[in-house]
């Protein structure tokens, strides 16, 4: 099915990539995510066949230092928490021309979102297109409250987000690929294992290749989104997938596609089936 070589070969030492077998020896050992001691967090599960070079998959969560990985077991503790909580004073607050808050229509709160973060990006059979969180609450407010859309990488929308994903956590990530989403889903698969830039890196290069290995003093992560949107500590504040997906492409020195444009969104759903059978986490905290 696929003719791409993955291998990374020369380009391996451009980057300097130092194996760092400790930190994949302890992979799987007695790291236990339970959330506020309660949200029973997957970390670790086989890989979805379609993924031909992992056999096992893991949470971004399972890479980071103790300290990071503390922050994450216990809401007080996670510094994304302040954004669920302004976003859900926004929920409650109308905006638009039909004065109507979000709460008017899903009167059972965001916890009626328990399973979006698991399930998208997804297919939207009225518009015709695979839709991320993102596209959905634009279309509540364009289309159903007669406000202006949120930019989908301002604060505001990085908020709902991390709220929609926060009463998700410990669902099992659950992405259809196949259907009307397929073709979009091929694309960003193609574009996962495309070398962009100077040092000719894909994402599989990093993320498929070497995981666990050391880059610039970071252990590399296999590139999960089931944790979005993070709460960089380098950023202080939360980030969205598609920003990550752009500081990554940067990184190897290449033009970068834009927030929102439809290679990330296919981007996007390949990634997040990447994750199917991880748990939501997000907001997670990263460093
Ligand atoms: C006027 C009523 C109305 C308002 C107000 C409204 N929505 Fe919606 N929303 C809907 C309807 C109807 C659907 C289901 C249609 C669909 O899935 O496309 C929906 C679907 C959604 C979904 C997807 C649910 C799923 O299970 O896939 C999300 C997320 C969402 N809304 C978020 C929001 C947010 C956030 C706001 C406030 C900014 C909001 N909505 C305001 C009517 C509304
Ligand atoms: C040069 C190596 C490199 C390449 C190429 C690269 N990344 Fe990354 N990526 C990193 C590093 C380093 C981090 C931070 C440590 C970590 O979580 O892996 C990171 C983090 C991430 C994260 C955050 C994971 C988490 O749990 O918070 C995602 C998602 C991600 N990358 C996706 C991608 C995608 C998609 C591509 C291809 C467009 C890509 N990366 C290409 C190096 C790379």
């Amino acid at each position: 099915m696929k003719t791409r070589t993955r291998l990374i070969g020369g380009t391996a030492g451009a980057l300097a990539l130092a194996a760092a077998g400790a930190v994949l020896a302890d992979i799987g050992d007695d790291d236990e995510l339970i959330i506020n001691g309660e949200i029973e967090i997957v970390t670790g599960a086989p890989a979805p066949d379609f993924v031909e070079g992992l056999s096992t998959i893991y949470s971004g969560w399972v890479f980071r230092s103790p300290e990071t990985q503390a922050m994450e077991q216990d809401d007080f503790e996670n510094p994304a928490m302040i954004y669920v909580d302004q976003a859900r004073e926004m929920f409650d607050t109308p905006m638009g021309s039909e004065g109507q808050s979000c709460s008017s229509c899903h009167e059972g709160g965001p916890e009626e979102f328990e399973m979006v973060r698991a399930t998208y990006p997804q297919w939207d059979e009225e518009h015709g297109e695979v839709q991320t969180v993102e596209m959905q609450v634009n279309e509540c407010l364009t289309e159903r409250m007669g406000a202006e859309p949120l930019d989908w990488n301002g604060q505001d929308m990085r908020n709902m987000t991390a709220l929609i994903s926060a009463v998700g956590r410990g669902q099992i990530v659950d992405v259809a690929i196949d259907g009307p989403a397929q073709s979009t889903w091929e694309q960003g698969e193609e574009l996962y294992y495309t070398r962009f830039g100077q040092l000719e890196l894909s994402c599989a290069s990093c993320h498929e290749q070497n995981y666990g290995n050391l880059i610039r003093a970071d252990h590399l992560s296999q590139g999960q989104i089931n944790g979005f949107p993070t709460y960089r500590l380098k950023d202080a504040n939360i980030v969205s997938i598609h920003n990550r997906f752009r500081g990554c492409i940067r990184d190897t020195r290449a033009e970068t596609f834009a927030i929102g444009s439809p290679e990330f969104i296919a981007l996007e759903l390949y990634v997040a089936s990447r994750g199917n059978g991880l748990s939501v986490e997000g907001p997670a905290v990263r460093n």
